[in-house]
Order: structure tokens, then C-alpha cells, then sequence
């Protein structure tokens, strides 16, 4: 015994020593009212000093692992090791998941998507690019914020949010036009918590959620997972199909409506102001929930600035509208907001403190901090030009190589291709990965299951160089495939 100790880390070693001792002890190697060694013999039989085990033994008996009886020494705790029953029972989980956990597996692209080994160049991710972070600032937002009311922050929040913050982005949104008169917030882990939350509010009267087709794959499997039945309309160069969604809001009722206005995932269009207006109308005369994913406003690289479909709503309370920092600033910090009807907020609030009771005041509290030091406009420009100058590039090669049908993206962090109908993306990303280039091909934004000849390119991660080799790569491998 004790030859198999080994110092691993940095961690204190009196630490390291108890842990061990502990684990002999709960595996049943020492057993209850065994003697432990004296601190001498221990320390050199693991090679430490003696006050190392001595504060080791002190730390164990903290704990309840260990007693000293007077001028005996060390001995184990009786009760202290793990009982196992006699048979060492095994349950087959899979026959005990309900089919919620089942669907969720079944969606998980993370699971079932397209690995990428080292040096392939990659267009599947629409993430930031963290060379671009200002550490420096963050860290200064961290430090601040700590000096000021670090106990407070590490103690419980508020379900609601960090209320400093919940003011800036109630200004922030304010300055977007949105007439804030009867509304509030609500902080969440992203937009991706926000849209659950909203989702598992809402009734559910008719089962129905009609949407841009093709649309963002997470809120796809959000919505299917709350088991909605998905209506997709069909995307025009500004935007959602007018015609086509009138057309299915005579045929059906709908309990909501989700929409992506700005830099849509997957096709990077932006809605017209005209058209905000027109759909507000329409959705309007239906009395049709809007769900507004905002996730993308600020990474505009030309033309002038798109007002939300909130503010085109003026003070009515029918949209509810996700916000998110995710591809602005940090998705790691996976802060996001929900901006509503101030009565909805009061009851979205009630679900997520019984679901999470509130997102990390930490992190809140950094991400405020980091926006009130001014730090977000200055970050802006900075990421703005680098992803501009990036989309251009990744669009002249698009132009340069690839044989499209269309090409779609107003802004954003990526561009949406289609091919000729009867080309199939999947076709070309198994030999495209072949040749070390991998994309998202685009059937999974389709809530119909077409869109088997699309893909969407995410060039924020990918170098100029890779940039341009890959998408030589994919447009020569499309031409072959065409014959
Ligand atoms: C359409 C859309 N909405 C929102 C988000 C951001 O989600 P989250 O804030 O949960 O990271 C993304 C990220 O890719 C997205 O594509």
C-alpha cells in the first residue's frame, strides 16, 4: 500500500495527500478503526514532509475520515467507506428515456454531425472569432466590477437579472426605436434559453408555429422538442415570401410565429423595412404571437440601419423580441435577453426560477460592466471591419469558383448557396471532406426536409488563405459532380 501515490498537479500537496488517503479509505482499502500510519512513517513512505501529513491527517479528520485517539495516533472514521450492495445493480437507461430525451439526442447535430480532423478547413461554424476578443478590456470589466461588489455577485441573484444591466439593455434597445412603454426584461443563457422559456409559456392551443423556411437550426429542434408543428415559408431576396405566408395564415391557426429579421441563419438575408411592416400587419390581423430573434443586428457591413420588427410595432405588446450578444461579443458568457409585454415578463420570470433561478450574476455583471466602460463600440469597429473585410472575400471567391444558381447573405458572419435543384450538398461534402473542406450543407435549416441542394459557408474562423483554398476546393468538386 501507498506505492501508487503520485504528486499530479500544483494543487497544495497536504491536499493531495488527503485525497488520497481518502479515496484508500472510501474504496475500503483502510478500514474503519484501521491505524494510520504515524506522520513520520507516511511521510516517507509517500516521500512528503512530515507537517504535510500532519496537516493532511487534520484535514481528514475535518472531514469525518479520520479520529486520533490520545497518544495512540490516527485512525479511520468508522462509516467511512462507500457500501456497495451485494450485487452491483445495472439499469438499462436506454429502456427508462422518455422520448423527449430521445428526440434530443436524435437532433443533436453536435452528436451526429460532420467531424472535423485536424487541418481541415472548416465553414460549418458561425462562431466569433476569438482572436478578435479584447481580452484586456474583459479582464478590466472582471477586475471593476469584483472591486465594487464582488461579495454580493458571488452570492444568489435575481431571476429577473443583474439590474444594472437590465438598464443598459432597456437604453440599448431603446436606442433600436423599440417604444419600451409596458415592457420589461428578462435575462437569460442566451437567446437559446430565452426561446425555450418562451416556448414552454406560450399555450399551446393549435400545436402550430409558422417560421421563415429555412430558419435557424437550434430554434428547429427547440420547436420540436416543445412538439410544435412547424410551418416553413419560403425566403425571397428581402425576406420572408408575403404571398406564401398569408396564404397559410388563411388555411391554419397559428399560436406563434418565429422570425429571424436580421442576417437570417442559414440564408444571411435582411428583411426590408417594407416588408417589416407589411408582415407586422399581417400578423397583426391574425392576433399571431411574434417571436423576433434580433441575434445578429449589429453586424451590419453596408446599407443603412433595419429597424426591429418591435420597434415597427410601435407600443403594441404582440412581439417578443431575443436578444443576444452571441455573435457580437462572446457566446462563451452566454448571457441573452428577452424584451416583452411587461405582464409576460412576470410570468417568464416564474419559470426561470423554478428552471435555473437565474443566469450567472457574474457573468452578467462582467458583460455589464465591459458595455458601460464603452468597451462594445469599440469592439464593434474593430470586428466589424475584420468580418467585412472577410465577407467580401469569402464572396469574391464564392463569385470566382463556385457554380451556384444563387448566392444570399446581406451581412453577418456567413453566406448561403444554392445549387440547381437535383444537386445534392451531401454528395459534395462527403468528397469535398474527402479533400479536407467540410461545410453545414443546408437540408438541416429546412423545415420540410428540402433544401437538399443549399449549404451555408461560415468564413469568421477561417483564414483568407483557407478561405479562398476551400471554396476553390468546393467549386471544382461541385463541377465534377456536375459533369
Ligand atoms: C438565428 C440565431 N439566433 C440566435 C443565435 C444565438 O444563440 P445563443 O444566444 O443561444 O448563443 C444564433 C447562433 O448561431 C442564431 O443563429
Amino acid at each position: 500500500m501507498f506505492n501508487d501515490f503520485k504528486l499530479m498537479d500544483d494543487r497544495p500537496v497536504y491536499i493531495q495527500v488527503k485525497d488520497y488517503l481518502k479515496r484508500l479509505i472510501i474504496k475500503g482499502a483502510l478500514q474503519a478503526n484501521q491505524r494510520l500510519p504515524s506522520t513520520r512513517e507516511l511521510g516517507m513512505l509517500l516521500n512528503v514532509s512530515r507537517n504535510t501529513v500532519i496537516s493532511a491527517y487534520a484535514e481528514l479528520q475535518e472531514d469525518g475520515f479520520a479520529y486520533t485517539a490520545q497518544g495512540k495516533g490516527s485512525y479511520v472514521a468508522a462509516g467511512s467507506s462507500s457500501v456497495t450492495a451485494p450485487s452491483s445493480w445495472q439499469m438499462d437507461w436506454k429502456t427508462r428515456l422518455n422520448g423527449h430525451a430521445r428526440l434530443a439526442e436524435e437532433l443533436d447535430l453536435m452528436k451526429r454531425g460532420i467531424r472535423a480532423d485536424k487541418g481541415t478547413i472548416s465553414f460549418t461554424s458561425i462562431a466569433p472569432d476569438e482572436k478578435l476578443f479584447d481580452l484586456d478590456n474583459f479582464k478590466r470589466a472582471f477586475l471593476d466590477r469584483m472591486s465594487v461588489e464582488g461579495d454580493v455577485l458571488l452570492n444568489y441573484g435575481y431571476a429577473k437579472g443583474y439590474k444594472p444591466l437590465i438598464d443598459y439593455l432597456l437604453r440599448y434597445m431603446d436606442h433600436k426605436g423599440v417604444d419600451l412603454k409596458g415592457k420589461d426584461i428578462l435575462i437569460t443563457n442566451g437567446f437559446t434559453e430565452g426561446f425555450d422559456i418562451v416556448l414552454s409559456a406560450l399555450s399551446k392551443k393549435n400545436g402550430t408555429v409558422i417560421c421563415e423556411n429555412p430558419t435557424h437550426h437550434t430554434a428547429i429542434k427547440n420547436l420540436k422538442l416543445h412538439g410544435f408543428d412547424i410551418t416553413g415559408i419560403p425566403m425571397e431576396r428581402d425576406g420572408i415570401n408575403l404571398r406564401e405566408l398569408e396564404r397559410a395564415l388563411s388555411e391554419q391557426a397559428y399560436d406563434c410565429a418565429y422570425f429571424v429579421p436580421s442576417y437570417h441563419n442559414p440564408t444571411g438575408i435582411v428583411m426590408s423595412p417594407e416588408k417589416r411592416i407589411e408582415l407586422m400587419k399581417l400578423m397583426t390581423r391574425h392576433q399571431i404571437p411574434v417571436i423576433e430573434d434580433g441575434f445578429n443586428e449589429e453586424l451590419r457591413y453596408s446599407g443603412s440601419h433595419v429597424s426591429p420588427l418591435m420597434a415597427t410595432a410601435g407600443q403594441g405588446n404582440g412581439v417578443i423580441y431575443l436578444g443576444s450578444f452571441s455573435k457580437v461579443l462572446f457566446p462563451g458568457l452566454r448571457v441573452g435577453w428577452v424584451l416583452a409585454d411587461r405582464e409576460l415578463i412576470y410570468y417568464l420570470e416564474s419559470i426561470k426560477r423554478a428552471r435555473t433561478i437565474h443566469t450567472s450574476t457574474i457573468d452578467q455583471s462582467i458583460l455589464y460592466q465591459y458595455l458601460h466602460n464603452g468597451n462594445l463600440e469599440k469592439y464593434l469597429k474593430k470586428a466589424r471591419a475584420e468580418y467585412k473585410r472577410k465577407y467580401e472575400w469569402t464572396l469574391q471567391c464564392c463569385k470566382e469558383y463556385i457554380p451556384y444558381t444563387q448566392l444570399s447573405g446581406d451581412g453577418g458572419l456567413h453566406l448561403f448557396v444554392a445549387f440547381g435543384e437535383g444537386f445534392h450538398t451531401r454528395e459534395l461534402l462527403d468528397a469535398c471532406s474527402r479533400q479536407g473542406v467540410i461545410f453545414t450543407p443546408g437540408d438541416i435549416f429546412f423545415t420540410d426536409g428540402k433544401g437538399q441542394h443549399t449549404m451555408r459557408l461560415g468564413f469568421s474562423r477561417v483564414s483568407d488563405e483557407n478561405i479562398s483554398k476551400g471554396i476553390r476546393i468546393i467549386g471544382e468538386t461541385a463541377k465534377q459532380l456536375m459533369g
